[in-house]
């Protein structure tokens, strides 16, 4: 199979409809994309990325009108926050109906369902009769892309088409949610922070730990190892890292800084003045440059835990396990 990139919708509309899959661009990643209700092209997403079905996908929808088309039930709680964060990098786990393919949401009961905020995906979804199920559009376990190249390098020829629009401006992905009552439970931190949830529902409680409740599983995609460069990546203090590997050749990741240190043969600064929104926009891009550093060993230091920092740290956490 060849594979093309351009930004045809029509085109990639066509392969969507046959049952194909198409490399979607979001705001947060690129994403897989097939026909959500279509268990045999769900199907394909899973054995294309090598990913355990175990692990369930995003729904994605052209506005929050449609959840309730999937859920069987969207508490004012969920109307309230999409109406600021729809279209955006926030996914809501609903009770599903039954339409929805087991596949999709890995044999459980709850479906994850997002509005992503880029201008040639909601123009697709709003020529599609069906929703789109789309992981992050990397082999199962590596970084996740945020262009169409990264997309290319991975999955030409196990695709037909690349919807190519630019790289992605968020950087991370989502921010995955449960509400329960008056309650915002985040299952994976993202590009929605949990001050902005705060903001947006100021009568919520939002927890941001990770919530094993009984009802709602914790998001089961949430593996301790993930975004993994092929280099061993190390997260921490920096300059205690730096002592700690003395003697092997180092690339770094810093929010910041930059260090002079003879062993250091490459370094990515996500942001000089300090802008998480910025630092997480540079994130995978750079994790994949240094992946091709021919460095012994990728030092990545801990970043501020608030606000973004929270889904970077979460990241590099993962990409280091
Ligand atoms: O930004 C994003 O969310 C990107 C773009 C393409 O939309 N997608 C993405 O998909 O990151 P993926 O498959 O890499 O991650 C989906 C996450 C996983 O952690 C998965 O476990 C969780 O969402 N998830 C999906 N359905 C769920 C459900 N019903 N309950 C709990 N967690 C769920
Ligand atoms: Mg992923």
């Amino acid at each position: 199979m060849t594979t093309a990139i351009g930004d045809n919708i029509a085109e990639a509309a066509a392969l969507l409809q046959q049952g194909g899959l198409v490399a979607i661009p979001t705001e947060t990643v690129y994403g897989l994309a097939a026909n959500a209700l279509n268990p045999e092209a769900v199907l394909s997403i899973f054995t294309t990325k090598g990913r355990p079905t175990f692990n369930p996908l995003i729904v994605h929808v052209p506005n929050a009108a449609h959840f309730e088309r999937y859920a069987t039930h969207v508490p004012p709680l969920v109307h309230q926050l999409a109406a600021q964060f729809c279209p955006g990098p926030l996914t809501f786990v609903l009770p599903k109906k039954s339409l929805v393919p087991d596949l999709v949401t890995g044999g459980g009961d709850t479906v994850a369902l997002r509005v992503p905020h880029h201008p040639l995906t909601l123009a697709l979804l709003g020529q599609l009769d069906f929703p789109l199920a789309a992981p992050s559009a990397n082999p199962f376990g590596y970084i996740s892309p945020v262009t169409a190249m990264h997309v290319y390098q991975q999955l030409q020829g196990k695709i037909a088409y690349i919807l190519d629009g630019g790289p992605c401006q968020v950087g991370v992905e989502s921010t995955v949610i449960a509400v329960e009552g008056n309650t915002i439970h985040i299952l994976r931190a993202g590009g929605i922070t949990a001050e902005d949830l705060r903001m947006a529902a100021p009568g919520a409680d939002v927890q941001a730990q990770q919530w094993n409740g009984a009802q709602q599983p914790a998001s089961p995609g949430m593996l301790k190892s993930h975004y993994a460069p092929k280099i061993k990546l190390h997260f921490g203090e920096m300059e205690a890292l730096l002592h700690q590997f003395t003697g092997q050749r180092k690339a770094l990741i810093t929010f910041t800084n930059t260090y002079t240190n003879p062993e250091v043969l490459a370094q990515e600064v996500l942001s000089p003045t300090g802008n998480l929104q910025e630092a997480a926009r540079n994130l995978f891009a750079a994790m994949r440059r240094l992946d091709d550093s021919g460095a012994d060993v990728i030092l990545a230091e801990r970043f501020p835990q608030h606000g973004l920092g929270i889904a970077i740290n979460d990241r590099l956490e993962r990409a280091s396990a």
